[in-house]
């Protein structure tokens, strides 16, 4: 890995991390990711915009010697995740110089998390400027994206946006721009509703902030550098404001088979009504697919068997993961089969309280499924369609 130039004085000096598959110990990160560094070098000084995961270090060590950086004034630290900023203690070390800038809440979480020296770190307000001669920096405070320190860096001159994680992507790629828009939408999308999905609303707010702004290019935290921004602002505009679309997703998990024959019966009535479906055997599922899915669906429907007198595990699991991510869903229920007794449809119902969506009446049923469970999901069908109809999303 080498320093690559995206502008004159600005470079990036990242890590590309091909071999990750797991992020938080719980992410799948099928196509790895990379730690976006920038450094800029202006004619009245040089900053560093945040660092890379410390598995990574020695990368970003040997870019900044590659170009012979023997001074640097400032490191920029949007976000205090260690994988950003996990590099700092050692790139303090190495210019002892350097001065850190960050929001206040930020600094307390360097000095947390890092055991950072408060006096190394000099907080900025919202707005606030810094010059290194003939490029100016604006920090852009921008809460939740998505740890509550987080800001953007804009660089004026060249109307370049450092969004932080905010339009990042977990995708390894030599290709320092995102030239494939197709693969680079995926990875965007599977970011989007694994790490921002929950903080939505916010978003929405902050992304008044940088509406007025000229941005010629957007250079996020993780994946490949915007030439286009447009390409991934338009995609955020989609997944954070716009309506829910006429679709249900629906994940499963069968022990015998009586639930899965409901869930390909329902599936099948739900296609013949023409609402959109994506289906998830949950034992075998990639839940960053999952969660892709609940970026635009109107409606979850859970099928579980009873275990125990409750719902299945990995439904329970299912269930906490969709709560968290917050995704726009207006309904919701559950369909599954039990043996002698259940309690999933309270249980589940519980758990996806949060989403105030609305709670459509379950179809259970005791053993296999008969005439009249098939009656119920063509009701169930019916009612989902009804529902998305009364919406405007069918
Ligand atoms: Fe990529 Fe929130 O760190």
């Amino acid at each position: 890995m080498k320093p690559r130039t995206l502008k004159d004085g600005v470079y990036w000096v990242g890590a590309i991390d091909w071999d990750r598959r797991l992020f938080d110990e719980l992410i799948p990160l099928p196509d790895g990711t990379s730690y976006n560094a920038y450094l800029l070098i202006g004619n009245g000084g040089t900053a560093l915009i945040d660092t890379v995961d410390p598995t990574m270090a020695k990368f970003l060590v040997d870019n900044l010697r590659e170009l012979n950086i023997k001074h640097l004034d400032y490191i920029i630290v949007n976000h205090a995740e260690q994988d950003h900023s996990g590099t700092l203690p050692i790139i303090l070390n190495l210019y002892p110089e350097a001065k850190v800038i960050a929001t206040p809440r930020c600094k307390d979480m360097l000095i947390d998390l890092l055991l950072i020296p408060g006096d190394r770190v000099q907080t900025v307000s919202d707005g606030e400027k810094l010059s290194l001669g003939d490029k100016t920096l604006e920090f852009i405070h921008f809460p939740w994206v998505h740890w509550p320190e987080t800001m953007l860096t804009y660089l004026r001159e060249d109307a370049i946006l450092f969004s932080c994680d905010l339009f990042g992507s977990h995708l390894a790629t030599s290709n320092l721009y995102a030239v494939d828009e197709a693969i680079v939408f995926e990875a965007a999308k599977r970011y989007y509703a694994e790490i921002m999905m929950p903080f939505r609303l916010v978003i929405q707010r902050n992304m008044e902030k940088i509406r007025s702004l000229e941005i010629n290019m957007i250079a996020p935290s993780h994946g490949p550098v915007y030439r286009k921004p447009n390409f991934i602002l338009e995609a955020y505009r989609d997944w954070v404001y716009n309506p829910p679309k006429n679709l249900v997703v629906l994940p499963y998990v069968s022990m015998h088979g009586s639930t899965k024959a409901m869930v390909d019966y329902l599936v099948s009535a739900l296609i013949d009504r023409g609402v959109g479906v994506q289906q998830f055997n949950l034992p075998k599922a990639d839940i960053g697919k999952l969660a892709m899915a609940l970026v635009d669906a109107a409606t979850v429907v859970i099928g579980s068997p009873t275990v125990l007198g409750g719902p299945h595990p990995a439904a329970v699991y299912a269930a906490h993961l969709i709560s968290a991510l917050k995704p726009k869903i207006m309904f919701a229920t559950i369909i599954g089969s039990y043996g002698w007794g259940t309690t999933i449809a309270q249980q589940i119902s519980q758990i996806l309280s949060p989403l105030k969506a609305e709670f459509l009446e379950p179809v259970l049923v005791k053993g296999y499924p008969r005439e009249d469970t098939f009656k119920a999901l063509d009701r169930l069908a019916d009612e989902i369609l009804e529902k998305h109809r009364k919406h405007g999303l069918a």
